[in-house]
């Protein structure tokens, strides 16, 4: 099988797996238990927050490990209603699902969104943000990574600008982690959520990253784990797993930026070469490599899905398929407007450590027959 749906989550690191099971073995106190298993158990998690916080270059009490990106944007969006009752949010039309049920979340609360609208690169820019910035504007959540089409939103510039307002910054991670690099700092972001298994360690753990933990407060309420942050006894083995696979992968940022970009211009020179009709799907200067959005005219990409699975090879489509029908996908509506040939026929193909040339070899003669039949 050809794996290239890396976007959608990754396989684990071996290295990870071996330290996870180990971690079962010998970890299995509870971490806030007072005798000494319970305190070697605390101590494991003590050294990876304060591995992971070395590598986000934040303070390790201001990580809070959650079960993932989805929950800590719940827990973003809870602290705002909770501490506002009401005012003014901005995100843009291309946000993953958990941040727009959010915000939809928060409207019906009786806040007003600004829903940002990308242009057909699938941009937004730092000029719109301080157009619609307002007095009462309370959160801007934008993602640092399109999962779609790898595009990249100016986080650094918008952080400037925010920087003097006292609304929060919420920047959804997730699709960053094996190629940008970070400086939430510099970037001037108060919360920043992360999924473990987007950078090769298991699902159902993940980070939140809170610039001020004093005021935030807790989405899960119950012990006082997490500082009284986030309740509910932490899955150590995968916490550390999770640091572990982190920081395997920032060790080789740009090895994995030059070796996703040489795949991407492998792929698109062997289809110019066998004449493949195509079109690329976002920017292509603000890009993660990772992720390739691809306009595929001749088959619906339900067809094209179909085509890849046949042949052992996973890619996703550039449309979310929900109960038997093909619905557009938000993300290239919004770029491209609804009635767009591209939104029924495009694919996401997703890079990993393990995608080889060969592996595009089998993709593209799939798209040649596909073209051809
Ligand atoms: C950009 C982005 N944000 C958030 C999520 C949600 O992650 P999870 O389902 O692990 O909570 C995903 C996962 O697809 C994603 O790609």
């Amino acid at each position: 099988m050809i794996y290239l749906d890396n976007a959608a989550t990754t396989s684990i690191d071996p290295s990870t797996l071996d330290l996870i099971q180990e971690s079962l073995k010998k970890d299995w106190a509870n971490p806030s238990a007072t005798y000494q298993e319970g305190q070697h158990v605390a101590e494991k998690l003590r050294q990876a927050r304060e591995k992971l916080a070395k590598i986000l270059a934040v303070d390790p009490h201001e990580i809070i490990f959650t079960s993932g990106a989805t929950e800590g944007t719940n827990a973003v969006f809870y602290q705002v209603a909770k501490q506002y009752k009401s005012g003014h949010v901005i995100t843009s039309n291309v946000e993953h699902s958990c941040v727009r049920a959010n915000a939809e979340r928060l409207a019906s609360l009786g806040f007003e969104v600004t829903y940002l609208p990308v242009n057909e690169e699938g941009i937004i820019t730092s000029e719109q943000v301080q157009a619609a910035l307002r007095e009462d504007t309370r959160l801007v959540s934008l993602m640092t990574v399109n999962n779609e089409t790898g595009v990249i939103f100016p986080i650094r510039e918008i952080g400037e600008i925010l920087a003097e307002h006292p609304c929060y910054f919420h920047t959804d991670a997730v699709q960053s982690v094996s190629t940008v690099d970070w400086d939430f700092e510099g970037w001037h972001v108060d919360f920043a959520t992360f999924s473990a298994h987007k950078f090769r360690a298991p699902k159902g753990v993940g980070i939140l990253y809170v610039k001020d933990p004093a005021r935030f407060s807790s989405l899960l309420v119950g012990g006082g784990q997490e500082s009284g942050h986030r309740a509910g006894t932490e899955n150590v083995p995968y916490i550390v797993g999770m640091a572990h696979s982190l920081e395997i992968t920032r060790a080789h940022l740009k090895d994995h930026r030059e070796n996703y970009q040489a795949l991407t211009d492998y792929l698109l020179e062997k289809m110019d070469e066998q004449g493949i009709r195509y079109r690329v799907n976002g920017s292509r200067s603000a890009h993660s490599p990772h992720i390739l959005n691809l306009y595929l005219p001749g088959k619906e990409a339900s067809q094209w899905l179909i085509l890849a699975d046949l042949a052992g090879i996973m890619i996703s489509a550039g449309s979310a398929c929900s109960a038997g029908s093909l619905k557009p996908s938000p993300v290239l509506t919004a770029m491209f407007g609804e009635g767009d040939e591209r939104l029924l026929s495009s694919v996401r193909i997703s890079f990993g450590l393990e995608t080889s040339r060969e592996d595009l070899d089998h993709l593209i003669d799939v798209f040649k027959k596909g073209q051809r039949s």
